[in-house]
């Protein structure tokens, strides 16, 4: 592979003598970096905090009921990787199926071993927990509110070996143009893109369709669109060389095969429409909340491309204010760059928007709109 690993075992220390097994520990990684949404509602309240969607399809469900009584033979995964691959115009041998997008940024870590990472924010912060926990040193590289979020590619340090921005972001909602993609690109780096809320764009497509774009690596999610965060379905893709050696530094058999019905079928031509449909659904209620919102008066509320909005309060708590209301907001200061002013909220129905709005009518300005 012509990229510049730091030989594995970073943080193994030294070889065990014969006959003895030494336990080695990790660096420690602050507790608040893996807390995500689903740790987020607590009983009664509701859920604004996971961003993935109800689901699956009914019809998925039939498939994945009928592919029970087959579940006596290991996973073979040639057919949903060809799929996967395809969808984005690509050879299989440049896709990798995951065990959802979370283990690709784990796999990532462990077998690239990057001696400077630059992990982007705010946003997911799995990728800098597993870069951490593998003894890369990690660079944050904020993004700047006042430029909506849209990172300057600048900021980047020349030096960082591995990069890694979220496309749309999480929790921004910012999509970055494919062009600050391409300018973080150059020789011996490798550019991952998370692109777990891809399939809520209009084009799905993503920079895992830019074959043209060296070293970048873009990592899927089927969970969030499709409503299968239990399932855990995704995939890699990136040049051949970076997926075969990902391929080879996991076990076999790590997707299941209910996963690879799943993301075959999701990731076949058939299914277009209907995440096209899915996403529009979404596009038109987030505008709506939006509006709403912006409506209190008193709010930040940044553009958001996917699932979920953004917002920030003049004043601290405003996830412990919602609480008091019962509506349980994803709080933004475990992000690094947000504190407690700013919450993610999860784009859901009509109904629950109108009861988040009122909610914030009060804690905001004090009485009702
Ligand atoms: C930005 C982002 N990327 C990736 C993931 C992980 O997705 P998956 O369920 O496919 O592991 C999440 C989950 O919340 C996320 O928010």
């Amino acid at each position: 592979m012509p990229l510049n690993w730091a030989p594995a075992g970073g943080v193994a220390g030294s070889a065990p003598s014969a006959g003895s097994v030494t336990a080695t520990s990790s660096p420690a990684v602050d507790p608040l970096l893996r807390e995500h949404g689903d740790t987020q509602v607590p009983p009664g309240a509701v859920d604004l905090a996971v961003n993935v969607q109800p689901g699956p399809p009914t019809w998925l469900a039939e498939r994945l009921a009928a592919a029970v009584p087959d579940l006596a033979g290991y996973p073979d995964d040639r057919a949903a990787r060809a799929a996967a691959a395809a969808r984005h115009g690509r050879p299989a041998e440049e896709c990798l199926l995951v065990d959802g997008a979370a283990e690709a940024f784990w796999l990532l870590a462990h077998v690239l071993r990057p001696r400077l990472a630059a992990c982007v924010h705010p946003s997911f912060t799995e990728p800098e927990v597993a870069l951490r926990t593998v003894g890369s040193t990690v660079v944050r590289v904020r993004r700047d509110p006042a430029r909506d979020w849209r990172l300057d590619p600048s900021a980047v340090p020349a030096a960082a070996d591995l990069v890694v921005l979220g496309r749309p972001d999480n929790p921004t909602g910012v999509v970055d143009p494919v062009e600050t993609v391409a300018a973080l690109t150059r020789p011996g780096r490798i550019v991952v893109v998370d692109e777990a809320f891809a399939e809520f764009l209009d084009d799905a497509g993503g920079v895992a369709g830019h074959r043209d774009l060296p070293g970048v690596v873009a990592v899927r999610s089927l969970t969030k669109l499709w409503g299968l965060a239990g399932l855990r379905v995704g995939y890699v893709t990136g040049p051949s060389d970076v997926i075969r050696t990902l391929g080879h530094g996991r076990q076999p058999w790590s997707v299941n095969r209910l996963a690879l019905t799943a993301i075959e079928a999701l990731t076949a031509p058939a299914a277009e429409d209907e995440r096209r449909g899915r996403a529009a659904a979404v596009a038109e209620l987030r505008t709506e909340l939006i509006a709403g919102l912006r409506a209190v008066g008193s709010l930040e509320v940044w553009d958001a491309h996917a699932n979920f909005v953004l917002v920030r309060s003049g004043r601290p708590g405003l996830r412990d204010r919602l609480l008091a209301h019962g509506l349980a907001a994803r709080r933004a200061d475990t992000f690094p760059g947000l504190d407690d002013r700013a919450v993610r909220i999860a784009v859901r129905d009509r109904a629950t928007h109108q009861r988040l709005i009122a909610a914030l009518h009060i804690t905001e300005n004090g009485g009702p709109a």
